[in-house]
C-alpha cells in the first residue's frame, strides 16, 4: 500500500521541527497599484528575486487578496484610480495588524511620508526607485516579520510549557486519587470473581467490569507518568544496548501484523537522559505507529549520530548546533494531514476515538526531548507513513 522509500532513504534532516509558519508563506508580497504595467513589472522583478507576488489594482480587490492570500508585506501606491492608498493602508492594518505596509509615492514630500506612517505604513519609497533600494527595504520588512514571528512563538512556547506544567501537576494529582479508587474497585471485583464462578452470566459481568478497571488503570498510569516527567536522575545510556532490549519488549507487545526492525549506525554515541522517560517515549511512538497501521505494516527504529552545523535549517527551528544522536521511528501507516501534523504536539490533541487516545503521548515525548536539550521532528504524508525523529544531545565525552 505504502511506498516509504522516501521516508526511509531521506537524510534525517527532512523533517519539520514544529516551530511556526512555513517560510514560503513569509515571502509573499501584495502589490497594489492602479498602473497595471507598473504592477506587472514590479511583480516580475520580485518573482525573479524569489518572492511570491499577488497584484491588485483597486482597494476592494486588494482587501479580498489580503484575506485569501495572507501576504506578509504589501506595497501600496499612494494614489489609486478609485480610492486612496493611505486609507487602504489604514483598512489593511485593521484587517491584518501584522501586515507590513510599504507606501509607494510618486514624489518625495514630508507630508505624504508622515501621512503614510501615521496610517500605519512601516516605510515608504519614492517613484522612481532603484530596484536595489526596493529589495533592501523588502529584506528589512521580512527580517521584521521573522523577528515578530520568533517573539510570538517564544511567548506561545512559554505559555504552552506553563500550561503543560500546570496540567502535569493537575493530572498527576487526579490520577493518584483515581488510582486509589480503582484499587478499591479492583479488590472488590476480584473477590466477587471468585464467588460468582457458579453463575456464568454474573461471572461474565464481573469480567467485563474488571476489563474496564484495567483500562482505567492503564490510563491513570499514563497520566501519572505525564505528571511525573520532571525530576529523576539522568543516566548515560548506550543506545546500541538499550534499543535492542526495547525492540525485544515491543515484539512481544505489538501486533503480529507489524514487521519490526532496528538499524543502528556504527560508532553510535551515548546520550544522557532519564532512562524511564526514554523508554516511555519510544513506547509512545511505537504505539502511535501501531495505531496508524490497523492492517499491519512496517515499523522501523533507526539511530545515527548527527553533527548539526550552524547553517542547518533545523538550527533556525530552535535546535542548537552541536553533536546529537537521532533516533527515528518510521512507520508505513496512514500518515498525518498537514493540519494534524501542525497540532500533533499539543497536549490533549488527539484524532483517535474517545477512550482510545488522550492526546498526551507526543506532547510528553516532545517535553522529554526538550528537557534533555533536544527536539522532536515530524515528517509525515497522508497514506505514505510517518517518521518521528528524536534529537538527543550526545552525552558529554567524559561519560562515554
Ligand atoms: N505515527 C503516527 N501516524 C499517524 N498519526 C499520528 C502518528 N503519531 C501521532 N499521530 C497523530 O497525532 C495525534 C496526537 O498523538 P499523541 O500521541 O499525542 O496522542 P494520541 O496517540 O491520540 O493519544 P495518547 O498518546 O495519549 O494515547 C494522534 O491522535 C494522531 O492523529
Ligand atoms: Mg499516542
Amino acid at each position: 500500500m505504502t511506498d516509504l522509500t522516501d521516508l526511509h532513504s531521506d537524510l534525517v534532516g527532512d523533517d519539520v521541527i514544529p516551530h511556526g509558519t512555513d517560510p514560503a508563506e513569509r515571502k509573499r508580497v501584495l502589490i497594489v497599484d492602479d498602473d497595471e504595467d507598473f504592477a506587472a513589472s514590479l511583480a516580475g522583478l520580485l518573482e525573479l528575486e524569489g518572492y511570491q507576488t499577488i497584484t491588485a489594482h483597486d482597494p476592494p480587490t486588494a482587501q479580498s487578496a489580503l484575506a485569501s492570500c495572507q501576504p506578509a508585506v504589501a506595497l501600496v501606491d499612494v494614489r489609486l484610480g478609485i480610492g486612496n492608498g493611505v486609507e487602504l493602508v489604514r483598512a489593511f492594518r485593521q484587517q491584518s495588524p501584522d501586515l507590513i505596509c510599504l507606501m509607494v509615492t510618486a514624489y518625495a514630500s514630508v507630508e505624504t511620508a508622515v501621512e503614510a506612517l501615521q496610517a500605519g505604513a512601516y516605510d515608504y519609497l519614492c517613484k522612481p526607485f532603484h530596484s536595489a533600494d526596493l529589495l533592501a527595504t523588502l529584506e528589512r520588512c521580512f527580517e521584521r516579520t521573522r523577528l515578530m514571528e520568533e517573539k510570538r512563538l517564544a511567548a506561545e512556547r512559554l505559555g504552552q510549557m506553563q500550561r503543560i506544567e500546570a496540567m502535569g501537576q493537575l493530572t498527576g494529582g487526579i490520577a493518584h486519587d483515581f488510582n486509589n479508587i480503582l484499587a478499591v474497585l479492583l479488590a472488590n471485583l476480584r473477590w466477587l470473581q471468585e464467588h460468582v464462578q457458579a453463575e456464568p452470566h454474573l461471572a461474565e459481568m464481573v469480567d467485563d467490569a474488571l476489563e474496564a478497571v484495567k483500562a482505567g488503570t492503564d490510563l491513570t498510569s499514563r497520566l501519572l507518568n505525564f505528571g511525573r516527567r520532571e525530576g529523576g536522575d539522568t543516566v548515560c545510556i548506550r543506545l546500541d544496548e538499550a534499543l535492542p532490549d526495547l525492540i525485544r519488549v515491543l515484539r512481544r507487545t505489538l501486533d503480529g501484523k507489524i514487521d519490526l526492525s532496528l538499524q543502528l549506525a556504527d560508532g553510535l554515541h551515548a546520550v544522557e537522559v532519564h532512562p524511564a522517560q526514554l523508554e516511555t517515549s519510544l513506547l509512545n511512538l511505537a504505539l502511535n505507529a501501531r495505531d496508524a497501521m490497523p492492517d499491519g505494516g512496517t515499523l522501523r527504529f533507526e539511530a545515527c549520530n548527527l553533527a548539526l552545523r550552524p547553517d542547518d535549517a533545523r538550527v533556525a527551528s530552535g535546535l542548537p548546533p552541536g553533536q546529537y544522536v537521532v533516533i527515528s521511528v518510521i512507520d508505513t501507516g496512514h500518515g498525518m494531514p498537514a493540519a494534524v501534523q501542525r497540532r500533533a504536539l499539543e497536549p490533549l490533541f488527539s484524532t483517535k476515538p474517545a477512550g482510545k487516545g488522550s492526546g498526551l503521548g507526543l506532547s510528553m515525548v516532545d517535553g522529554f526531548a526538550r528537557q534533555s536539550g533536544g527536539r522532536l521532528g515530524i515528517s509525515s504524508k497522508p497514506d505514505e507513513g510517518t517518521r518521528i525523529n528524536l534529537y538527543l544531545p550526545r552525552a558529554p565525552q567524559s561519560l562515554t
